[in-house]
């Protein structure tokens, strides 16, 4: 058996499949999200620990603990976790869609430079990624910045808490600006332009090389093992990637969670000259693109949950039936944007509506907003020469129907969906079966265990309608752009 453990922005989501890549267990645990201040965005560290504690033991509650080979990760990337000489958490971790860093990823990006930084990284500066953090701790913070002994991802402070090893893998250190990603190896460079030194940077793993094993205590806690290995894992979306088989040449992955990426994976080392699009390490080894927004299936939850005051989601898509026809428009951007806008400040917005505007018209245009900004990244990739007629679909998004119907016909995509949505969950167990020696490699895990059982097709009047539409979402943002 093995576990996987998708360290999410709102929960952990743990996934038990034995060898054959059967899902046999699923537990979610959620754990609190804070906003200090306006568009910053924070977690307890400590809280990832005790819920996958928890998580973990209700998982293989009624299961042969026995059997339990290995344990690996899919985690929220970009997460500054900072641990002082004791190994404890100096600081709340600074997420992954935190916008608090303007200063420093301008100074990143204006100062140092685009082309220093791509040359050193293969990407330029987002406000979400991690060195921009380091520099904004070290100067708002110097105390706490003096006491930094040990940086790591959000998933790395599982592995740590669970083996003692000091790690992290190549997909998830290629988000945090810090990691040559064509060499895989850590950047002198950045690390002098951060202050800090590699003592302070974990061990870079392939994302499914044994890091270690789990620690006395923590496998009498939860009834495993010792000799359970741990898997360095990927990040949420690499580990995504590996969960719905977009590995090998040209592969594309779409995840509708809290962010919206869409994850275009490669043999080659490839950079976007454009800048949008992020050029990271994979978990099988190569290499992917991949463009992110900020807000994406927390769009609608936040729509649903915090202004209509329902949790139906289901049923209030139920009465959409206007699909290319409405006139209402809504701008993703509740946490600024990532991809391709590069804008921490950005703010969403609803724009177009009427007297006869119905609640359904702006439920559908939270949906639709979603998958323009999701073309948007498309755009850039199509504008590279790279060539997509299909993807793979995961997160909470994908679990609704129109919002799949809405992205194939807004993207011109054949959607395909797999057996299982939880992309990340499922890539992590995938990730431990490789480290265990159970597969050779994640490409042939991919192909043996990864069934697509449906495709959702782009239909030709649809589609016609919908890139008129999107023709006019693209005008959106420029000419708002300055009221942010
Ligand atoms: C990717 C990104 C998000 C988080 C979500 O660059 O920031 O997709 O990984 O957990």
């Amino acid at each position: 058996l093995y576990i996987g453990v998708d360290l999410g922005t709102s929960a952990v989501k743990l996934l038990l499949m034995d060898e054959t890549g059967d899902i046999k267990n699923i537990v979610s645990k959620e754990y609190p999200l804070f906003f200090p201040h306006p568009g910053w965005s924070e977690q307890n560290p400590e809280d990832w620990f005790e819920k996958s504690m928890e998580g973990i033991k209700e998982l293989t509650e009624g299961f042969d603990r026995s059997k339990v080979a290995g344990i690996s990760f899919g985690g929220q990337m970009h997460g500054l976790v900072a641990l002082d000489k004791d190994d404890q958490v100096i600081r709340p971790a600074i997420l992954w869609n935190d916008g608090r860093t303007g200063e420093e990823t301008d100074y990143l990006n204006n100062v140092i430079g685009k082309d220093k930084l791509s040359q050193y990284t293969a990407n330029i500066a987002f406000a979400g990624f991690t060195a921009p953090k380091i520099l904004w701790m070290k100067k708002h913070e110097p105390e706490n910045f003096a006491k930094i002994v040990k940086i790591m991802l959000p998933k790395d402070y599982l592995a740590y808490k669970l083996s003692g090893s000091f790690c992290t893998d190549v997909s998830d250190a290629s988000g945090m600006l810090l990691m040559d990603v064509k060499n895989r190896c850590w950047s002198k460079e950045m690390m002098d332009i951060c202050g800090i030194t590699e003592e302070m940077l974990p061990k870079l793993y392939e994302s499914y090389e044994v890091v270690g094993t789990l620690k006395e205590d923590v496998a009498g806690a939860l009834g495993l093992s010792a000799d359970v290995k741990v898997i360095a894992g990927a990040g949420d979306n690499a580990a995504a990637a590996v969960g719905t088989g977009t590995v090998g040449d040209g592969m594309c992955n779409i995840s509708l969670g809290t962010s919206g990426t869409i994850f275009i994976s490669s043999e080659k080392f490839g950079v976007d000259e454009n800048n949008a699009l992020h050029s990271f390490a994979h978990a099988d080894g190569n290499y992917h693109l991949m463009g992110c927004m900020l807000s994406a299936a927390s769009c609608n939850k936040w729509w649903m949950e915090d202004i209509l005051k329902t949790k139906e989601f289901a049923k209030e898509q139920e009465g959409i039936t206007k699909l290319g026809e409405n006139n209402v428009f809504y701008l993703p951007y509740l946490m600024g944007e990532r991809s391709p806008h590069n804008n921490p400040d950005a703010r969403a917005m609803f724009i177009g509506m009427s007297m006869d505007t119905t609640r359904e018209d702006m439920t559908q245009a939270v949906l639709e907003g979603v998958a323009f900004g999701l073309r948007d990244s498309l755009e850039v990739a199509r504008s590279l020469g790279i060539q997509i007629e299909r993807t793979k679909i995961c997160g909470g998004g994908a679990k609704s129907p129109l919002w799949k119907k809405i992205i194939a016909n807004v993207m011109n995509l054949k959607v395909d969906v797999i057996e299982s949505e939880e992309g990340p969950a499922l890539g992590g167990a995938m990730l431990a079966a490789v480290g265990c020696g159970e597969y050779p490699d994640v490409k042939t895990i991919a192909e043996k265990i990864v069934k697509v059982v449906d495709t959702v097709e782009p239909e030709e009047e649809l589609v016609r309608k919908y890139e008129e539409k999107y023709q006019k979402f693209r005008k959106i943002y420029p000419t708002v752009k300055c009221l942010y």
